[in-house]
């Protein structure tokens, strides 16, 4: 009898059990938003190019959280920063929502997924990601080769600044070989001139991927894969990026992967060591096409950012001529006119870092993380259920205009980042712990620190040498971050030029 009845009360328990959690499932709504056309969704209402600002509006009308549809897909747009650290943080939910939606450029560009920004959350991307990581970091500005190049191509920029005597230029396009030759010297351990192949390669691959990487392209190649074979606009574009993908494997793998194993001072042949070494586990090997497709990633998405970044740099510098005056008096007590700026002066130069970060947050060059998705399991966040395969936006702009996280969110005002002793905030200060702008938790950008010291070496530089003013006549586009022209996915300045002047001494 009490054999029985324990079986009876077991049986009564599970039932309530299971009764409580679908009936606490059922109560989980889905967030609110705007539901668009059947099917469609809000796909035909959204500029990709301004969709940050779209999302940031419906904050006002359906709050942090919101989800709406996509041509048949879940949307889910995180709106704030609780919610963000909530999705991307906190155990429950994190795991589940750090991968990415199937994509066409992951699939079929990348031989199959084999690199770190466009994979899922998977066991090879825990080991993918750590080893790019360490790759950059060893090969970029902690090594001393690196800096050395770096110096090479600092001079050579300044010279061509020079050579504008004081004529109006657009800085940007004089920049842009260099951008692409400062992550070719990770890669190669070796800075080319302008016209070298492998340069024209790289910024070739830039240019071309980023057409491809457009949602309204890449939209169409996810639909329909076969459209690759057809003769026309998206045939010619997939014949034309992996042409050049071919191209970057046969110069990386045949030239560059040569190596001397007791000089190993780039990426490549840091990569080679670990392939060589067996990198990882059993499961896991580390093959050229691994590697050339991290090189990819990182082509992609460094030559972008930092053009956003540093053109928005010197955008605000026209803009604000007493902050750009500020930060040259800090560079002429700190560093003078003789020598040349170091990293280690970055500690004693807080207006420049103050700066830095403000840049960062005014103009949230990449308003939106990359898209995140849960493609194994639904998952409840903040009381709301998320359906699996639901795709995912948080909204960085949003957050570093947030109102309730910052005094007067549309002003450029890089004091916000100094203390009362006009030191550099620290790292725990609400101003540091509300800056999102390389998004956070497991899918975190790589490049983080990497770009620091890079606004770090090109403002420095160039503010030490050179002046920044408009030419007179001339006008500049409005300094609002509202007005920054879409470039998915980034946002930066329209073209523009000024007078770049000699200092005097
Ligand atoms: C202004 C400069 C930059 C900004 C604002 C920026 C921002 C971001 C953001 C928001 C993400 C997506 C995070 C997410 O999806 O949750 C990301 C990912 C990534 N970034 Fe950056 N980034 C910058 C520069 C760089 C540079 C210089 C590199 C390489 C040298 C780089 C490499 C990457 C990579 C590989 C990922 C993918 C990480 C992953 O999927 O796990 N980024 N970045």
């Amino acid at each position: 009898m009490i054999v029985e009845l324990t079986i009876v009360g077991a049986a009564l328990g599970v039932f309530v059990m299971v009764a409580m959690a679908v009936t606490s499932r059922q109560k989980k709504k889905a967030p609110p938003g705007p539901r668009g056309l059947p099917f469609f969704g809000k796909v035909f209402a959204l500029d990709p190019n301004t969709i940050h600002l779209d999302f940031t509006e419906w904050k006002a009308n359906y709050g942090d959280i919101v989800m709406t549809k996509m041509s048949g897909k879940n949307v889910l747009v995180l709106n704030s920063l609780e919610a963000i650290r909530a999705a991307f943080e906190k155990e429950d939910c994190a795991p589940y929502m750090s991968d990415r939606p199937l994509n066409f450029i992951g699939e079929k560009i990348m031989y199959g997924y084999k690199e770190v920004l466009l994979r899922r959350y998977d066991d090879e991307f825990k080991k993918l990601k750590p080893l790019m990581m360490r790759g950059l970091d060893k090969h970029g500005f902690q090594s001393a080769h690196f800096r050395k190049l770096m110096k090479e191509e600092i001079d050579h920029v300044t010279s061509k600044f020079s050579a504008t005597n004081g004529k109006s230029a657009d800085p940007v396009e004089i920049l842009m070989p260099s951008f692409c030759n400062i992550i070719g010297m990770i890669f190669t351990g070796e800075r080319v001139e302008d016209n070298h192949h492998f340069l024209k390669t790289l910024s070739n691959f830039e240019h071309y991927g980023d057409k491809m990487i457009q949602p309204q392209v890449h939209g169409v190649y996810k639909l329909f894969p076969w459209i690759r074979h057809c003769p026309c606009y998206h045939g010619q574009l997939y014949c034309k990026v992996t042409e050049i993908r071919e191209q970057l494997y046969d110069y990386l793998v045949n030239d560059v992967k040569r190596y001397d194993a007791n000089n190993v001072n780039c990426f490549i042949h840091e990569m080679t060591k670990e392939q060589e070494a067996g990198s990882g586990s059993e499961e896991f090997h580390l093959t050229d096409e691994h590697i050339v497709a991290m090189v990819m990633d990182l082509i992609n998405t460094s030559v972008l950012t930092t053009k956003a970044l540093i053109s928005g740099f010197i955008f605000l510098m026209l803009h604000f001529p007493e902050v750009q005056a500020k930060l040259q008096k800090e560079i002429d007590s700190v560093i003078g006119e003789k020598r040349s700026p170091e990293l280690e002066d970055m500690t004693s130069m807080p207006y420049m870092r103050a700066c830095i970060q403000e840049v960062l947050r005014f103009q949230s060059h990449l308003p939106l993380t990359a898209p995140h998705a849960n493609l194994t399991t639904e998952v409840d966040l903040e009381g709301y259920h998320i359906p699996q395969n639901t795709i995912i936006f948080a909204n960085i702009f949003a957050v570093h205009h947030d109102d309730q996280l910052w005094d007067d969110p549309w002003s450029f005002c890089p004091e916000r980042f100094l203390d009362d002793d006009g030191q550099f905030v620290s790292s725990d200060h609400p101003s540091r712990k509300n800056m999102i702008p390389f998004g956070i938790g497991r899918r975190v950008c790589v490049g983080k620190e990497m770009t620091y010291l890079r606004a770090f070496t090109y403002m420095t530089n160039l503010l030490q040498n050179f002046s920044f003013k408009m030419a007179d006549g001339d006008e500049l586009p409005s300094s609002d971050p509202r007005k920054l022209q879409g470039q998915n996915p980034v946002i930066l300045p329209q073209p523009y030029k000024c007078m770049v002047t000699k200092r005097a001494s």
